[in-house]
């Protein structure tokens, strides 16, 4: 049987996407797998767990994403009823679709629900960005990724530490493969489509001149549930950005959970507008050209981290550790938690051109979802036919 016929005979690859940080991983996989000869059939289902239109549908635009096969709905709720609703919901899928595998990326709630249902069924799974870890288990996120990696057939990774983690948890090196970063396929493919951070402001009738009147600006995002779920923690938080406005202009792009947060504490009389833009959730070219032009960003996002590496842009994260060490390590990353201190030191630093400039890690290239799709094959594609055995007179 040659490779076009046994595509024909695979299932699809069910590929499944649910938050904002999925999809621009999600994106440069399905083009590989369209572009690879020969092309591997897919099912893209997004479970709906992001539903905004900041926080989705543009993103599926920006980033040429096909529209989800099916999309399951699921919405906002509490971690036990949202995975479950993710769950319950799923499994007619695969009853429906006969895949040959599923394919999870990232670590959100979406990821561990699918790759439980798939296990339970005998459905092989395959984990995009494996063997991350942050050490700190009262993250979802950290969860998330300890429970789908433990089950997963294979295992995709990004740097090489993810290898030694996994290794501590007892899994076999044998269903681990160092790939790279898809994160970093996006970034370079969408980096000649980035918009202007000026026009990103004047498209959100935001006031430029903030930027005009300055020499540099920071960007600033916030969502981890440590750092804006107290009202103590928020309200630290936006005096320290208060005294970064200070000395350089920020660009605060506000997730839906912080956003509610600052109003619900009544927080917003901290933000000086003439010195702090706050915007909606961005799209993704919109926040690509954010960054890009930035002299610094602070976040708690783990995309962020990984993308200001790549970019070469000095970024602070608001955190006490990451599960993507090689950010420090190699990168511009340096992690500062809510250390006052520390924060201000390292803007002054950045701002006085002593900012780390790093370099681009290993197989971070462009071409990691290529080597997922070739691998892919190798291992999916069905068996050619034995040939027949003679028979003996
Ligand atoms: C989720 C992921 C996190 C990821 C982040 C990026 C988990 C456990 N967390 O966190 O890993 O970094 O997405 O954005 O899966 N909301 C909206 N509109 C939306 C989506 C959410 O208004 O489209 C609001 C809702 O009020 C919701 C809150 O944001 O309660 C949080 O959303 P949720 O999906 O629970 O988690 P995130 O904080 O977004």
């Amino acid at each position: 049987m040659n490779d076009a016929a046994a595509a024909v005979r695979l299932g699809p690859v069910i590929c499944v996407v649910g938050a904002r940080p999925n999809f621009m991983k999600m994106a440069p996989i399905l083009r590989a797998m369209k572009s690879h000869v020969p092309p591997i059939p897919v099912l893209l289902v997004h479970t709906g767990q992001h539903y905004d239109k900041d926080m989705s549908d543009r993103l599926f635009e920006e980033l040429d994403l096909p529209r989800p096969d099916i999309n399951l709905e699921v919405g906002s709720a509490t971690h036990a009823v949202q995975t479950a609703e993710v769950m319950r919901r799923f499994e007619p899928v695969l009853d429906g679709h006969n895949p040959s595998c599923v394919l999870v990326v990232g670590d959100v709630n979406s990821t561990l629900a699918c790759t439980l249902v798939a296990v339970k069924k005998g459905i092989p799974v395959a984990h995009v960005e494996a063997g991350l870890r942050s050490y700190d288990r009262s993250m979802p996120e950290e969860i998330n990724r300890i429970l789908t990696d433990q089950i997963a057939d294979r295992l995709y990774t990004t740097e090489r530490s993810a290898l030694g983690n996994l290794g501590l948890e007892g899994i076999p090196a044998e269903r681990v493969w160092f790939v790279g970063n898809v994160m970093i396929d996006s970034l370079l493919a969408s980096k000649p489509r980035a918009r202007s951070a000026r026009d990103t402001l004047v498209g959100c009738q935001a006031d430029a001149s903030v930027l005009e009147h300055a020499s540099g600006y920071g960007v600033v995002t916030l969502h981890r549930p440590s750092n804006v779920d107290q009202p103590d923690t928020l309200r630290e938080m936006l005096e320290i950005l208060g005294e970064v406005a200070a000395k350089v202009p920020l660009v605060f792009a506000l997730h839906p959970r912080t956003r509610n947060n600052i109003q619900r504490f009544n927080l917003l009389g901290l933000v000086d507008p003439a010195k702090m833009v706050l915007l909606p959730p961005q799209g993704y070219l919109e926040m690509l050209g954010l960054m890009a032009g930035a002299s610094l960003v602070l976040t708690d996002s783990g995309g962020l981290q990984e993308e200001t590496t790549a970019l070469g842009v000095p970024c602070l994260t608001l955190r006490e550790n990451t599960e993507r060490p090689i950010t420090v390590e190699q990168g511009t990353n340096i992690l500062v938690g809510r250390n006052r201190d520390a924060i201000i030191h390292q803007v002054d630093e950045i701002l006085a051109g002593r900012g780390k400039h790093g370099r681009v890690p290993e197989l971070w290239d462009g071409h990691a979802a290529e080597r997922i799709a070739a691998d892919l094959w190798q291992w999916l594609k069905p068996p050619s036919q034995l040939p027949t055995p003679q028979l003996a007179h």
